[in-house]
Formats: C-alpha cells, structure tokens, sequence
C-alpha cells in the first residue's frame, strides 16, 4: 500500500521534474525527504581539514551528491536568520560592498594553497569514474579544490573588491591562477598532506618576515592580512574590524568547545610594524608548541590544539569567556589578541545549526569545513543568480547538516 502511494507519488512528481527543471521546486521535492537521513551524529574529527581536498575518509552515513535541505536553525529567534524555504525573510546587516572600508588601510586574504602533481585521478582513464556535478559542471579531485580556490576569491572580490589575495603554495606545485588582485607567492617548504598544517604556520611566519623587512625600507599604505582557509565565503567588509577594534595586534575566532575552543582557519594581523612583528612571535610560539606536543596530531589538529594551548597557558587568561559569544581583547605575551565569536567571523555549518543556534543577521564570515564543499559551489551559483546574499544564506543555513560528497 504505501510503497505503492509512494509510487503514485512519484509518478506524480516526474513530470515536474521535468517540467519545472528549476532550482526551488526540486529543492522544495528534496526537502521533503526525511530529515533526518541527512543528519549525521558524528561530528568528524576530520572537519577541520580542509586544504587536502578529496581526502575525507568514508564515513557510514549517507553522503549526497546533490542539494539536501533540512529545517533552517534557530528558527523564532530574535536576531536570527528566518527563512521560509530559501527565501530570507530578514534583511541582513551588511555595508553595501561598493561603500565598503572607509578606512585608507588596504586589506590582503592571505591562504596556504597547494596542489598534489600527479595524483592518479590525473590520468584520463580514472577521471569520469571520479567526477562529481554542481549545477552544470562537473568536476575531477583535483578540479574541485580548484573550484574550492576559485569561489573563495569570487566571494572575496563581490563582497571587499578593494582587497587583494595573496596565495601561498609549495614551490613544487604547479600552481597557476590569473586574476586580478591575486598573487601566488612560492615558499620553500614541506607540503605533504600529513605536515600541511604545521607547514602552513612556518608559511605564515616566513610570509611576515618577509613582509617586515619590506615595511622597514618602504613606510607606505599599510595592508592588514587576514590568513584564512581556502574554503570560506566573505560575507561582509571584514575591513572594518581593524577600525572597529583599534589596538589588537592579531584577532582569532573562538567557540564554546571544551577542547577546541580556537579555529585556526581564520587569524587577523594588524599590517603595522608592531602587530605584524608580535603576531609573528605569537605563531612562533604556535609552531614551537605544536612541534613539541602535538606532532601526533599533525595531520589536522595539531595547530588548533597548540593554539589553545598557547592561550590558556597564559597565566591571566580565563578559558570561561569562550561560552559567551561577545569579542573581548587579552594580552597574550606581548601580543594584544583580539578574540572574536566564531558565530560571526567564522560561521560553520554544521555547528551553526547546533552551538550557535542558526544564523546571526550579522554573519561575516561562513567557513565550509569537512564535507560541505559542494555546499560552498551551490551557495556561489545560487548567489550569482540571484544577486541575494540573504537567500544564500538561508540555503547554508538549511543545508549545513547535510554531508556531501565533496
Ligand atoms: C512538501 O511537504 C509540504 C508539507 O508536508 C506540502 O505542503 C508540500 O506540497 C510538499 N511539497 C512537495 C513538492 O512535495
Ligand atoms: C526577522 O523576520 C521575522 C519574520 O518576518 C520577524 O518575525 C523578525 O522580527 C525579524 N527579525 C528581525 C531582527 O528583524
Ligand atoms: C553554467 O551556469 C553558469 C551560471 O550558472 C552560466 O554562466 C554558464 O554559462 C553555464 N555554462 C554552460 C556550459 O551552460
């Protein structure tokens, strides 16, 4: 009986599918579904990697290869996104991007990015077997990181169109991207998957060295740098920080995890002489302890973990403000650290549909961590065709839980 309403159903739908090929109806069949296949309990430890792409192990639960969309969180909250499918129902609180940074300082995103040569999925008999389609393109492993790098400038240069973006990658890899505002910047170092996050910190710290010794000889325009992931959309003028919040050295994004409560994917430094130098010594102080004490955990955490550590082993420092999500400024040795709400500056799906109780109407920053990068190609297409930040937002918002399969 109800396989076969299921089948009238079905029957019934077909033809709207082929009908209404257009994105909100299929997405209004898909929601329909049972939530719950979509959600999965299992917070991976792997979620915070995010630069070797199409390296995600597989997982028991269900992985989908198109949209999915679940109910939108914090749903009736005051200062919450409302959505009602992906339509936002709340104007969101954003400086229009053509009047954006008023301030003289220029802004640079700075991001680790490599590509593996050779790597099988290279070969032309081994592509069509691991291609993956968003909207209309389809893409091979190593296409998508690719895509991943591209739509992250994309986001950058719609939102701030006055920063620039600065890619630093392994001499080694044969890196090329042409754009306007974008420059890749080769540094010596050892990039396999399994060091990456430790060679990311000692990237940041030779690319600040650099970058004082070329303020020592030339005192021009100051340019505040933003290291981030490559898997993140700018949302809004993160230009404003710097302004808003006149003495921090560096700024990291916290939340209220016990064992994790600092994201390594986003980290702001003041483009003066004092804040690029002490930043400097602040990640030196990371690297060192992830050296000494996290090298087990290199592959992914290692640096969150020595971040942490660094911070509350710092004698005034009370761990208890990370449970409230409100931005507050500590001396950390002889940096002053500006520590900022991961629910603004670093939104993640998946925790943003549980710890941070859906979507502040001031998100700034969303972050696509683990196997939600489909997630980040879908929110740019729907973004370029509508022009709606908001109703990108909701798509996020309502899809955050749902893992893909890229
Ligand atoms: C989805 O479910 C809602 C309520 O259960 C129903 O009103 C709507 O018609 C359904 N839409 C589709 C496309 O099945
Ligand atoms: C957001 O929209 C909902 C639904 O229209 C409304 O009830 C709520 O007051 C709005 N919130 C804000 C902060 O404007
Ligand atoms: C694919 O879609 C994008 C926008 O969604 C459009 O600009 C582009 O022309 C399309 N490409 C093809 C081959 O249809």
């Amino acid at each position: 009986m109800k396989a076969c309403a299921g089948w009238r159903r079905f029957l019934f739908f077909l033809p709207l599918i082929f009908i209404l090929p257009h994105l909100f109806s299929v997405l209004e069949l898909l929601q329909n579904q049972t939530v719950g296949d979509a959600l999965e309990k299992n917070t991976a430890k792997f979620d915070d990697q995010n630069l070797a792409l199409g390296d995600v192990p597989k997982k028991n639960g269900k992985k989908f290869d198109h949209l999915f969309l679940g109910p939108a969180a914090g749903e009736g909250l005051p200062n919450r996104l409302q959505c009602q499918g992906v339509k936002a129902l709340n104007k969101t609180y954003f400086s229009n991007p053509s009047h954006a940074s008023s301030i003289a300082d220029g802004i640079a995103f700075v991001t680790v990015f490599t590509i593996y040569n050779k790597s099988p999925d290279t070969l032309v008999n081994s592509r069509s077997s691991n291609l993956v389609t968003v909207g209309n393109a389809s893409y091979s492993k190593s296409e998508r990181s690719m895509a991943i790098l591209n739509i992250f400038i994309n986001f950058i240069q719609v939102r701030m169109p006055q920063s620039n973006v600065i890619i630093l990658t392994d001499p080694e890899s044969d890196l090329s991207v042409h754009r306007n505002r974008v420059t890749v910047h080769p540094i010596q170092g050892e990039y396999s998957r399994d060091k990456l996050m430790l060679q990311r910190i000692r990237s940041y710290i030779t690319f600040l060295e650099a970058r004082l010794e070329k303020l020592s000889q030339d005192q021009g325009r100051i340019t505040h740098f933003i290291f981030t992931d490559s898997d993140i959309a700018v949302i809004d003028d993160l230009g404003q920080m710097f302004d808003k919040y006149q003495n921090f050295h560096l700024a990291l994004t916290f939340r209220n995890n016990k064992d994790q409560p600092l994201n390594s994917g986003f980290i702001a430094v003041r483009g003066t002489h004092d804040g690029i130098l002490r930043a400097k010594r602040f990640l030196q102080k990371v690297l060192e302890v992830y050296s000494s004490r996290y090298m087990k955990a290199s592959r992914m955490l290692g640096d969150q973990l020595a971040l942490a550590w660094v911070v509350k082993s710092h004698p005034s420092f009370d761990a208890k403000r990370f449970s409230k999500a409100q931005a507050f400024t500590e001396d950390i040795d002889d940096a002053s650290v500006l520590f900022l709400p991961c629910a603004m500056y670093n939104w993640t799906p998946p925790e943003g549909a549980g710890q941070f109780h859906g979507m502040p109407l001031d998100v700034k920053v969303v972050h696509f961590k683990g196997s939600r990068k489909r997630l980040m190609l879908e929110a740019w297409n729907l973004f370029s065709s509508s022009a709606d930040i908001s109703d990108m937002l909701c798509l996020i918002l309502k899809s955050g839980r749902t893992k893909y399969d890229f």
